[in-house]
């Protein structure tokens, strides 16, 4: 049987990490791996997780079954921070999904469905995970124009002319806040006009809400997920719980499905159900437990948020100290746009040798394209990452 495979390649994220583990050097920094560090280079358990786990485990009388659209409190909850009541809840149905790529994967299994081998526009670059996953459900993948190399903005002007020549067969793969991994993003003003661009192609918005809460805030950051959906009829939006909830292991995730009446929303939801169940059968619980907890409570919702918040303006501190650090020692603005972009990421725009060298000189770690974490620079050592970062690009 075996004889017929081929070894398929990993994502280089995984090779990446296995690098630095094994580089014995103490003075190593992490900018690759794309989870969320705090100031002593730790994934922390959010307190209120912590205190909604202890709550679960004190009450808990099961473990039976969820049932195949999975934990509805849970949903519910997402469907309120991600709306905020604004949507007709008779058009909305949620499954959970085992994280937000199984939500992703669910969503876009549905897809297929509806558009056998259709064409789905992912954002050139994009999370690396999009386009296989595109592939892996028969849909065909093709890159619409997303990131300036030059300015390290969104070339908005070659993206809104890709997307205004689509047609209502296509499915348009969107980042809906925090892009993954350029970390540029659209403004509000061009929400509007992808929004109204959706309209007038009928061409179908898919959305990746993956950071909610790690750009700009809670309320800004849904913006372009709120604006789309007022505007088309129909859209698709996978919620991930893995970063702004700390909680990449339990595989959080919502897939939520918004359709133009409630009969065509119950069709998508026997859909995604049908997805389900040939797949998982049921999605986990403990994460969209922990969540549904939180969410619930207004207590433990206004200490998560205040957690989140300090996630949020800590990446944004970094930023800005990174730039000044560079303007410091170089007199240069080219790393400005470090402290334009939102999110985990930045894309710097390196080049591949360069990236190499910070890593074999200066034991630096980032993706290969020159993706950083911003929440992995250690605050106390920006100074010797800028001198780094200037040196092996002189
Ligand atoms: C853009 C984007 N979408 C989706 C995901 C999926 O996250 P998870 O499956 O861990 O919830 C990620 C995670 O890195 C991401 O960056």
């Amino acid at each position: 049987m075996f004889e017929t495979l081929e070894k398929a390649t990993l994502d280089k994220i995984f090779v990446l990490m296995a690098e630095y583990a094994a580089d014995p050097r103490t003075n190593k920094i992490d900018l690759g791996v794309g989870v969320y560090k705090d100031d002593k280079n730790v994934t922390p358990i959010m307190s209120a997780v912590k205190k909604a786990e202890q709550r679960i485990h004190d009450g808990a009388k099961t473990k039976t079954y969820m049932g195949v659209v999975g934990n509805k409190g849970f949903s519910a909850g997402v469907v309120k921070l991600v709306f905020d009541g604004k949507v007709d809840e008779s058009r909305i149905r949620t499954v959970n999904g085992p994280g937000g790529t199984g939500a992703l994967s669910i969503l876009m299994n549905v897809l297929s469905r509806a558009r056998k081998g259709g064409k789905i526009w992912i954002s050139d670059p994009s999370w690396p995970n999009h386009w296989p996953m595109a592939e892996l459900v028969g849909l065909k993948p093709h890159y619409y124009p997303y990131f300036d190399a030059r300015t390290r903005h969104v070339d908005f002007p070659a993206m809104l002319k890709a997307l205004d020549g689509l047609g209502p067969d296509d499915i348009v793969l969107l980042h809906a806040c925090c892009h993954n991994p350029t970390g540029a993003n659209l403004t509000n003003a061009q929400w509007d006009q992808v929004a109204a661009s959706l309209k007038k192609t009928g061409a179908f918005p898919l959305l990746d809400l993956a950071y909610l809460g790690f750009g700009d805030g809670l309320e800004a950051d849904a913006y372009g997920v709120r604006r789309v959906v007022a505007t088309v009829p129909e859209a698709m939006i996978a919620f991930s719980g893995s970063k702004n909830f700390g909680l990449y292991r339990e595989r959080a995730g919502v897939a939520i499905a918004i359709a133009k009446d409630a009969a065509s929303a119950d069709i998508v939801s026997s859909q995604m159900q049908n997805v389900i169940r040939a797949t998982i059968s049921q999605p986990p619980d403990h994460g969209a437990e922990i969540i549904r907890v939180i969410l619930d409570d207004p207590e433990l919702t206004a200490e998560w948020k205040a957690e989140l918040e300090q996630m949020r303006t800590r990446m944004i501190r970094l930023r800005q100290k990174l730039v000044e650090a560079i303007r410091a020692r170089s007199n240069s603005t080219d790393y400005d746009f470090i402290a334009d972009h939102r999110g985990m990421f930045s894309l710097l725009g390196l080049p591949q040798g360069v990236v190499e060298k910070l890593k074999l000189e200066d034991g630096i770690y980032m993706i290969n394209d020159s993706r950083i974490n911003v929440a992995g620079i250690p605050e106390d050592r920006v100074g010797e990452l800028a001198d780094a970062l200037l040196a092996a690009t002189r």
